[in-house]
């Protein structure tokens, strides 16, 4: 067989595409890339917000028309898959095998069944489930819980993925302990809230580690980098900001969604903090870690959001000075309370508050982006660029990063990089050798190109 998996949404879902790939892979199945050559294609869903609904509903639509023409065998994973919404998308496109967040290991059987398959049990040996590592690459992602105990009136991931579930800190360690042999350099800890690591709903879960010690151990398996997604301000602990500053592997980057900087807002997204207290821990992780590289998620235009709620949003931005943010427009999902309760605002009006923000984050990224031009980060460079003549990566605050290939750093590696210009989305710079001073820059094949491409060839 012949199977190619299909990922939209967050990295939980390309952590679980992994899972289900390598799963494929023990069964026999061939990866390919692309639709034309597979004749098993799964679509891994994402239900967070409409625009990713919409993408999988047309891309099934096409899938359908295919399977009219030759033999295919279609299949949906994923957050939509658990929802009434995506099954009825799923009877409409005539999807085979139908699986949720939980029952990702009943791959096996839903392609041996001559039937229709739907699988939408949360089983319990998913997360026991220590995939293989993921082969030739220097990041890796490491799901350590799935669900959410929260409910933000928002959100419907609550409903997709189920109530929070720890993994252990054995398979954890022992799935990290795979990577590591796989010459992984940098590790992602996942989760829906990283923060409430061992407390599944509201208990604390006995021989498990608090977060901040999980990081601690992490630290301590010689991994050379960790970072971690994502994080509620609610069970975010000072102790998490300490254990950042005390083990040098932990990337000082943190994602911390504040959703709005309006308390009357936070109020009827059930957040569970205030401005004031967010602000209080943005502090708290300043105190331990001076040099933090912030991100966040803001919505903008959640029902009844007055423009001086949305103020409030902008002030927050200034007084955190974000280095990065993802910023949406409210997406009413069907089975949330808030799109039950209250009624949506205008579509103009939140397009035109999103472009405020978004020009406000731009003045912050430039500015902070500027702020390293002449430092030196440690680059993860994951391979080519678009151009072939340079690398890209990221830095250890996740900044985007661009460099010409050097004599003696050709190839995916972690280098030290002095950054030499920046724009609000991306930093570029040169590799040094030991001694800090720039590598010579490969011969290039095709210098014409280079100039185009890249802002330090143009200086
Ligand atoms: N509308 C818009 N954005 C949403 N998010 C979650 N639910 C919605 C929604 N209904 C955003 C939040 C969250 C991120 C993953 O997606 O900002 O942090
Ligand atoms: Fe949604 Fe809140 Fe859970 Fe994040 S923490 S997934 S926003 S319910």
């Amino acid at each position: 067989m012949k199977a190619t998996v299909i990922t939209y949404g967050c990295q939980m879902n390309e952590y679980d595409t992994h899972l289900v790939e390598s799963q494929l892979v023990s069964l026999g199945a061939d990866l390919v890339q692309g639709v034309d050559e597979a004749d098993f294609v799964l679509v891994n869903t994402c239900a967070v917000r409409g625009k990713p609904v919409d993408k999988v509903r047309s891309l099934l639509g096409t899938l359908r028309k295919i399977k009219a023409q030759r033999p295919l065998v279609v299949g949906m994973m994923g957050c939509l898959a658990q929802l009434e919404e995506g099954q009825q998308m799923a009877r409409k496109f005539e999807v085979d095998v139908l699986l949720g967040p939980g029952s990702l290991l009943d791959i096996g059987q839903a392609l041996e069944s001559n039937e229709r398959f739907w699988g939408l049990q949360f089983k319990d040996e998913l997360h026991e489930h220590i995939p293989p590592a993921p082969t030739g690459k220097l990041q890796a992602h490491l799901t350590i819980m799935r669900g959410c105990d929260h409910h933000c009136t928002y959100c419907i991931v609550p409903t997709t993925r189920g109530p929070q579930v720890s993994r252990s800190p054995d398979d954890i360690l022992r799935e990290l302990d795979l990577q590591l042999a796989a010459g992984v350099q940098e590790v992602t800890l996942l989760g829906q809230n990283v923060n409430a690591y061992g407390v599944d709903q509201g208990a604390r879960l006995a021989g498990y580690p608090s977060f901040a010690d999980l990081l601690r151990l992490v630290g301590r398996s010689g991994v050379r980098r960790i970072k971690f997604t994502t994080s509620h301000p609610m069970n975010f602990t000072e102790d998490v900001a300490a254990a950042m500053a005390e083990t040098p592997a932990v990337c000082e980057f943190v994602h911390l969604p504040v959703q709005s900087g309006s308390n009357h807002v936070l109020r009827r997204m059930a957040r569970e903090y205030t401005r004031e207290k967010y602000l209080q821990h943005i502090a708290e992780i300043r105190r331990h870690l001076p040099h933090a590289v912030l991100a966040t998620d803001i919505i903008v235009g959640f029902p009844g959001e007055t423009e001086e709620d949305f103020q409030d949003t902008l002030s927050l931005y200034d007084e955190v000075g974000y280095d990065s943010a993802y910023m949406f427009i409210y997406s009413p999902r069907p089975g949330t309370p808030s799109y039950k309760h209250f009624a949506d605002l205008p579509r103009e009006l939140k397009t035109e508050r999103l472009q405020r923000l978004i020009a406000r984050q731009k003045e912050w990224s430039a500015r902070k982006n500027a702020e390293k031009v002449g430092s030196v980060q440690e680059v993860l460079l994951r391979g080519d660029a678009h151009d072939a003549g340079f690398l890209e990566g990221h830095t250890r605050g996740n900044h985007p990063t661009v460099v010409p290939k050097a004599i003696g750093a050709s190839q995916a590696g972690v280098y030290p990089v002095r950054i030499e210009h920046a724009t609000p989305h991306m930093m570029y710079g040169r590799i040094l050798d030991a001694s800090g001073e720039p590598l010579p820059e490969q011969p290039r094949l095709n210098p014409e190109a280079a100039a185009v491409t890249s802002p330090l060839q143009m200086a």
